[in-house]
């Protein structure tokens, strides 16, 4: 497949999407913005619902490839999450196929496995081949996401790289966001490799930079071209002084997806 250059960017007026739109012109692309809220300072981007097939259609029209990160970020009411998250993705999907583009880069998440024991001390890292266990419906749109992913390589050939994203924030700001930092730009360092990577099938990556306290295998996101720059060590320090270390008694530090598995905060819209 030849390089991509012009992308279609969903979600990209939410936090993650305006760290991308400030990053990813660098490497060379053309973004084409989507969200279904204005995107500030870019009249140019599109105001489209995930539901309106027809208008996802027209969006996905000429670009070479998707990052699809549009949807409900946090834990919602399961007919929400149905709606924006599933459905949202199927349709994508679809237009996907329908305008023959033929690489998605799908924001997964580390909720699509959150209820997977963290490792302790000495434990191996946590393969991409664990068994998903989401820790809420969020997770479990993201589980599904990367199962849509799979059928729509096997059945029609169109490539993903699912990213199961840690936390990407421009400084971590929780003792457990040090084994999940992602930087910005080791965000922008993945997805360009994620989008250029040959042969890519369906793959399944975790998305973190090269931390110290790392919880994840990042072998096959390095196995893509990717290579992380940036560790949350120097600010472990400051972070564990304030919080102190995870609880090892304490529930909501016993799992990857951490407060998500017994108190998830709840979308707001
Ligand atoms: N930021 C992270 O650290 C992180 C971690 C794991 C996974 N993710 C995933 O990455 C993606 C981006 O995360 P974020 O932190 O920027 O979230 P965000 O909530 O800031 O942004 C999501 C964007 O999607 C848009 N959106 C929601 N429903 C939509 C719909 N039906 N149609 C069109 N647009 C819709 C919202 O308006 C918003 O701008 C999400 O899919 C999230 O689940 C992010």
């Amino acid at each position: 497949m030849p390089a991509p250059r012009t992308v279609l960017l969903t979600g990209a007026a939410g936090g993650l999407g305006t760290l991308m739109r400030g990053l990813l012109p660098e490497y060379g692309y053309t973004l084409r913005l989507l969200d279904v809220r204005p995107v500030e300072g870019e009249p140019d981007a599109i105001t489209a619902d995930l539901a309106d097939l027809d208008a996802l259609r027209e969006a996905v029209r000429g670009v070479d490839a998707i990052i699809h990160l549009a949807g409900i970020s946090l834990e919602a009411p399961f007919e929400k999450i149905l709606k924006a998250n599933i459905e949202g993705t199927y349709h994508l999907y679809e237009a996907a196929r329908e305008k023959g583009v033929r690489r998605i880069v799908f924001a997964s998440s580390n909720h699509a496995v959150g209820c997977t024991p963290r490792p302790r001390d000495g434990d191996p890292l946590i393969p991409v081949d664990t068994p998903r266990r989401p820790d809420t419906f969020y997770g479990l749109s993201k589980s599904f996401g990367e199962d849509l992913a799979q059928l729509y390589w096997d059945k029609h050939g169109i490539e993903t790289v699912s990213v199961r994203i840690g936390s990407c924030f421009p400084e971590p700001t929780s003792v457990r966001m040090l084994s999940l930092w992602l930087s910005p730009a080791d965000g922008a360092r993945l997805f360009h490799a994620a989008l250029t990577a040959p042969d890519v099938g369906h793959t399944v990556v975790y998305g973190s930079s090269a931390n110290t306290r790392l919880w994840w295998d990042l072998s096959t996101a390095r196995a893509l071209g990717y290579e992380p720059r940036d560790d949350s060590e120097p600010y472990a320090a400051q972070l564990i002084a304030e919080q102190g270390e995870l609880d090892p008694d304490d529930p909501a530090h016993a799992c990857l997806g951490g407060h998500f598995v017994t108190d998830p905060p709840i979308w707001p819209h």
